[in-house]
């Protein structure tokens, strides 16, 4: 059996910065409210021109130059969103054009647990030796889907994406196990109403149906409960006990959420990886960027267990175990063709440099030429203005005598 080895990752976070004290500029809320209820300090959010598709192929270029993977190496996109460019056609297409990519690809959707469904995807795929490089795009753009005059939702979200490569090995390494699951009773706590069963209509507009709309508490709930259960499953699943765990990266919705499930679990919260102050809740991009920013902090280490846990619409809820290790170089097609492909850029780099040094030589002679040139040919002129001197002398002496006689 294969294994799926995280080989490159990569994030982006649109540049636009919201603050809790932006927020409180705009609806009835204070920074101490939300960093006492949720533990967010602040948001990314989209700008103009910036989508999910957009998102997803800046951080996804960053997950192949990691992995020193050129686009034409992959084997399958899967990009796990709740809102893409457009419902058709998937955003994934737009991210397969966008890299270049000459492979399939395919939108995932399952709420904020998304990525995680997505590598256990991408699992699959690899352990049955389908494919040998696949990667695992999560983004949101979901502050276009906010009601910015609801504050029971709006302090919540903000924008991102997050890539990995899972990439064929045989060591034990990488995607050791996953947990997925799903409540569709839960549905109505947490939705976007908007879709097929509801089109648009001035009414359904007017309602906001196409904002995200939430139950707080009942959605509280329900993730204290299967954070817990989802990572003890998959911990027990890849025959190891929590205390093999050596860092939990959760989903990033609520600080209070995540400390609860670390208790859950018996963990301190220096194995749990944090970064909702900085982002709030980017649904399916806040697993894949924490993961992004524990490996960039140094936090993930070589043969480390780490243990992936979320939670979301749905309701839904995936969990991963995943042993960290990317001591082996990565095997990539491209690698066969990137010397021929260097040696052919520089040798493009250095026929420009020469035509250039060429032709500035060229320039040079012709200008050295023209000036010389002109020195001789004034030369030539003084010389025979010099010996033509006594002849003018003379035609002008018998021109006087013929005149004055
Ligand atoms: N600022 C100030 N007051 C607020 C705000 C706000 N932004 N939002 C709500 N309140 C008020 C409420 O109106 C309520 O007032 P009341 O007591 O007068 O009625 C009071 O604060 C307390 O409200 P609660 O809902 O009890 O607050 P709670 O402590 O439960 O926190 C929160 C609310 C943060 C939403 C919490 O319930 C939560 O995090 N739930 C989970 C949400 C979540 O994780 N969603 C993402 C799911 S993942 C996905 O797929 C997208």
């Amino acid at each position: 059996m294969k294994y799926g080895r995280i080989v490159g990752w990569g994030k982006h976070a649109p540049a636009r910065v919201l603050t809790n004290a932006d927020l409180a500029n705009m609806v009835d809320t204070s920074d101490e409210w939300i960093v006492t209820r949720t533990g967010i300090r602040q948001r990314h959010i989209a700008g103009a021109g910036e989508t999910t598709a957009t998102m997803s192929a800046a951080a996804s270029r960053a997950a192949l130059a990691q992995a020193g993977l050129l686009p034409r190496d992959l084997d399958l996109i899967i990009l796990a969103t709740t809102s893409p460019d457009s419902l058709l056609p998937a955003a994934s297409s737009l991210v397969q054009e966008m890299l270049g990519a000459k492979c399939g690809a395919f939108q995932l959707q399952a709420g904020c647990t998304g990525f995680v469904y997505g590598l256990a995807t991408a699992q699959a795929f690899i352990s049955t030796g389908l494919h040998k490089n696949v990667l695992v795009i999560g983004t949101e753009t979901i502050s276009r889907n906010v009601d910015w005059k609801d504050r029971e939702t709006c302090v919540l979200f903000g924008d991102g994406a997050g890539a990995v490569i899972v990439q064929a090995c045989d060591e034990p390494t990488g995607v050791l196990s996953f947990v997925l699951g799903s409540d569709g009773s839960g549905a109505p706590h947490l939705h976007i109403k908007m879709g097929a069963g509801e089109v648009i209509t001035p009414e359904t507009i007017q309602r906001g149906d196409h904002f995200v709309r939430m139950n707080g508490r009942e959605v509280f709930k329900f993730a204290t409960r299967v954070m817990g259960q989802a990572a003890t499953e998959a911990v027990l699943q890849a025959g190891m006990s929590l205390a093999d765990i050596d860092l939990l990266i959760p989903h990033q919705a609520n600080l209070r959420i995540i400390e609860l499930a670390a208790r859950h679990l018996n963990l301190p919260m220096d194995k749990v990886f944090v970064n909702i102050q900085d982002y709030g809740n980017t649904s399916a991009a806040s697993i894949p960027i924490a993961l992004v920013e524990a490996i960039e902090q140094g936090r993930c280490h070589e043969g480390d267990n780490l243990c992936l846990v979320g939670f979301g619409a749905g309701l839904t809820w995936a969990a991963a175990v995943i042993r960290w290790g990317v001591s082996e170089r990565p095997f990539a097609m491209s690698s066969l063709f990137t010397p021929v492909v260097k040696v052919r850029e520089r040798a493009q780099v250095t026929l420009r440099v020469m035509q250039t040094a060429a032709a500035m030589q060229v320039m040079t002679a012709r200008h050295a030429l023209t000036k010389r040139t002109a020195k001789a040919v004034q030369t030539v002129k003084a010389k025979a203005s010099e010996a033509l001197l006594p002849l003018y002398a003379r035609v002008d002496k018998r021109y006087t005598r013929d005149k004055r006689d």
